[in-house]
């Protein structure tokens, strides 16, 4: 089933024969670089999890089904909305009581290849950790786990696609988990203008955004931390954002003190529509994102060496805007929930 999942992407890509090519003009280490944003053949599934159509279905099923809330008013899909990049577009999610919580809901795209901690700080080991956490908090979803289980085994086709997803019809907490999952492994990137390029086509993005690529690449130093396909190396850095009340990945590694203020660093997939932006939703647009790097951000010890001030001038951060925009589907809000459903097998 792997293959056929890793088959699905190729296509999605429209990969024929990948190949960076040599582009005209530009930094002469463009070429490598380029190599480096190749697509991966297939979606990673862990080996104590792997992949089922079944468990997927059952998986997505649950992932937009309010069932799993107390009061049958919130499922993960109200936070994690397909159509906004698969957050939420709040600068810190919503709490059941109209509050915020303290954190921005993150993307969901191709959470299969964060092979390192999860969250923000990196409090959940693995994706199949995360999902107790959003349904059993009162402040969010308010169902604790075995209500959560008496429900599900209550409700005859639930019990029947567990039953099928796990060849056995007990439904426990590790199969919820392992069903949501299978799902979320699911969503991968679409099409952009950027993967064309990487995959030989010259015209498919502009010479701007190509010399935003170099930038990127180069003297700006951003993929030093938002390497290779995804724009990530699933790290924890301090960047230099933030208000200085919450000290991140410091939280859980008090004795490092590199990581206090360290948040994980976010994909750039579909980056266009997921503002405001960091953990905390406190850079409102793109520009002032660009803006904050090319000042340096907050100069504390913490923060890394990567981040320092860029002096760009107005036509760099234009090509840098440039850049991003080739990394979504689309450049505007109006996208279809289909357009990021298009790996995800149909019911
Ligand atoms: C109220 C909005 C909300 C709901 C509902 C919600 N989430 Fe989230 N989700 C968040 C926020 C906020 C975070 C960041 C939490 C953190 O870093 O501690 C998050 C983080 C995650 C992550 C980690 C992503 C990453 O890049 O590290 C996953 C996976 C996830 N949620 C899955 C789910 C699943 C599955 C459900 C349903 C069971 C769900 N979420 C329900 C807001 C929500
Ligand atoms: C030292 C590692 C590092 C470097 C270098 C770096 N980034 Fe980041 N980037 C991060 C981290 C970590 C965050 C999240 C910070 C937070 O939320 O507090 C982030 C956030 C972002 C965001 C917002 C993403 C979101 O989901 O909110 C954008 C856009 C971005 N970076 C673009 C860039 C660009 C462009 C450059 C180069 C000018 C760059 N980054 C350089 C680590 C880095």
């Amino acid at each position: 089933m792997a293959w056929k999942v890793g088959a699905a992407i190729a296509g999605l890509l429209g990969l024929v024969g990948v190949t960076a090519g040599l582009g005209s003009g530009g930094d002469p280490r463009r070429a490598g670089w380029r190599d480096s944003y190749r697509p991966p053949a297939e979606i990673p599934f862990p080996s104590e999890n792997p992949y089922s159509a079944a468990k997927a279905e059952l998986g997505r099923r649950l992932f937009f089904d309010p069932i799993l809330s107390g009061d049958g008013t919130r499922a993960c899909a109200t936070c994690h909305i397909p159509d906004l990049a698969w957050g939420d577009g709040r600068a810190r999610a919503a709490t059941r009581m109209q509050g915020d919580m303290d954190l921005r809901t993150p993307t969901l795209i191709n959470i299969a290849w964060q092979d390192g901690p999860l969250g923000w700080d990196g409090k959940f080991r693995s994706l199949e950790s995360v999902a107790a956490m959003p349904m059993t908090s009162p402040a969010n979803m308010n169902l604790p786990m075995a209500d959560a289980l008496t429900r599900l085994s209550a409700d005859a086709s639930y019990a029947a696609a567990f039953a099928t997803a796990f060849d056995d019809p007990a439904i426990t907490r590790e199969r919820l988990e392992a069903a949501l999952a299978t799902f979320e492994r699911l969503i991968v990137a679409g099409p952009t203008p950027f993967d064309r390029w990487i995959a030989g086509d010259e015209a498919a993005i502009g010479e701007p955004a190509k010399r935003g690529f170099d930038l990127f690449n180069g003297r700006a130093e951003c993929a030093s931390c938002h390497s290779g396909w995804s724009f990530t190396d699933n790290s924890f850095q301090d960047i230099g954002v933030g208000t200085g009340t919450d000290i991140g990945r410091g939280r859980l590694k008090p004795t490092s003190a590199a990581l206090r203020y360290a948040f994980k660093t976010p994909t750039l997939r579909e980056i266009g529509k997921r503002g405001p932006y960091m953990h905390d939703g406190s850079v409102a647009t793109l520009e002032a994102v660009i803006d904050l790097y090319d000042r340096g951000g907050i100069d504390r010890p913490s923060r890394s060496r990567s981040i320092k001030p860029l002096h760009l001038s107005a036509t760099e951060k234009a090509d840098l805007l440039a850049f991003l925009a080739t990394l979504s589907t689309k450049t505007d809000r109006d996208l279809t929930t289909a357009s990021f459903t298009t790996t995800v097998p149909a019911p």
